[in-house]
């Protein structure tokens, strides 16, 4: 752990955190007169008149048990983009650390770094998207704190394999941050979240805005050492997760079987979708898909198809412009009659 502390800015670790009338009182309900709040409670019972948790400790005890992890373990934030924020701020100096990140993938790790003045370092995938574990290596030195891995990766939709992952924990000189915001669509066994006690050095990052069905809630958790998540923890805004959302997420994380089925007929559905574009002629490549999304190589011109689907009034994602996705549209996998439009429409 102290090689990992080492690594955390020096006015991080340093950091005396902001102390909120909540922390400083944690114990039975009684009058608060403590947060300069206004004492009337609002009529519709929400209790909003009263700050948040700014622990999330409801939130966190229902992920424990989800997840599998101890409460201390885990990260809530304002969306996983949150997380992925902070880890610059806690790990690298502006204009002197830098990170390392593959491409084409998620596009918030370069603009945090840029945001935080931060150097990203991007190592291009293979052809087929595949990880290039020694260029990761090669592009380190000793001023490399992070490096972004997503997996399953948006926008390819594959997950890495396993090993790589597992030799780039066991070399990165940094942080390794696992973005898994897709991994519920993903085989068993593919996170690597039961891995945090094995290794100090991995942030695996999980949202509620896919599987979940709560993108405009704005949940983002990461997983980590016990001492990383704490420094994530004094480093976040005191209130970072409203009372709104943690009393929404709480009520329905308790209530997770129709995600699974959701989750379940999403996999399906992608199974159906990919077959079908497979055999279509306006479609010259679909790319493997471990997430609810599948990326196509479109036989013509791929901006001409995603005018011919908006004027259908199906909106994809145009990624063709993106270095190694020329000719590509990513495609949401929908519900099934959404599916079928499109698929009618292709
Ligand atoms: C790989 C990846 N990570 C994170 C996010 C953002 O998640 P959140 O909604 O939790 O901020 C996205 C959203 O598209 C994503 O594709």
């Amino acid at each position: 752990m102290e090689k990992i502390l080492k690594l955390v800015r020096p006015n991080i670790l340093n950091l005396t955190p902001y102390s909120t009338a909540r922390d400083e009182y944690k114990g039975p309900l009684g009058i608060f007169l403590d947060a300069n709040e206004n004492p009337y409670p609002d009529a519709d019972g929400g209790g909003f008149n009263r700050y948040p948790d700014p622990a999330q400790r409801e939130v966190k005890a229902l992920l424990a048990g989800i997840k599998g992890v101890a409460a201390d373990r885990i990260f809530v934030g304002n969306g996983s983009d949150e997380a992925i924020d902070l880890a610059f701020r806690v790990f690298c100096e502006p204009r002197t650390d830098n990170a390392i990140a593959i491409a084409p993938s998620y596009g918030m790790y370069r603009v945090a770094a840029a945001i935080n003045d931060v150097e990203v370092r991007e190592i291009q995938l293979g052809a087929d998207f595949s990880l290039d574990t020694a260029a990761i290596r090669a592009a380190t030195d000793p001023h490399t704190k992070l490096l972004f891995l997503c997996s399953p990766n948006n926008p390819s939709g594959n997950l890495f394999p396993r090993a790589q992952i597992a030799a780039l924990l066991q070399t990165f000189p940094g942080m390794v941050v696992l973005d898994e915001a897709y991994i519920d669509f993903s085989p068993e066994g593919s996170s690597f979240l039961g891995e945090i006690d094995r290794y100090p050095n991995l942030v695996v990052l999980q949202t509620l805005s896919k599987a979940w069905g709560m993108a405009g809630l704005r949940l983002g958790l990461a997983f980590g050492a016990r001492e990383v998540i704490d420094i994530f923890s004094r480093v976040k805004y005191p209130y970072n997760v409203s009372a709104a959302v943690q009393g929404i997420v709480a009520a329905r994380l308790a209530a997770s079987e129709k995600v699974e089925a959701q989750i379940a007929e999403i996999i399906s559905e992608r199974a159906r979708v990919m077959a079908a574009l497979e055999a279509s002629d306006a479609i010259a490549k679909v790319y493997p898909s471990d997430a609810n999304f599948v990326l196509v190589r479109t036989t013509g011109n791929p901006r001409e198809m995603y005018e011919k689907l908006i004027a259908q009034g199906i909106i994809v994602r145009d990624r063709s412009r993106i270095p190694g996705c020329e000719g590509t549209l990513r495609i949401t996998i929908g519900t099934p009659a959404e599916n079928d439009k499109l698929l009618e429409t292709i």
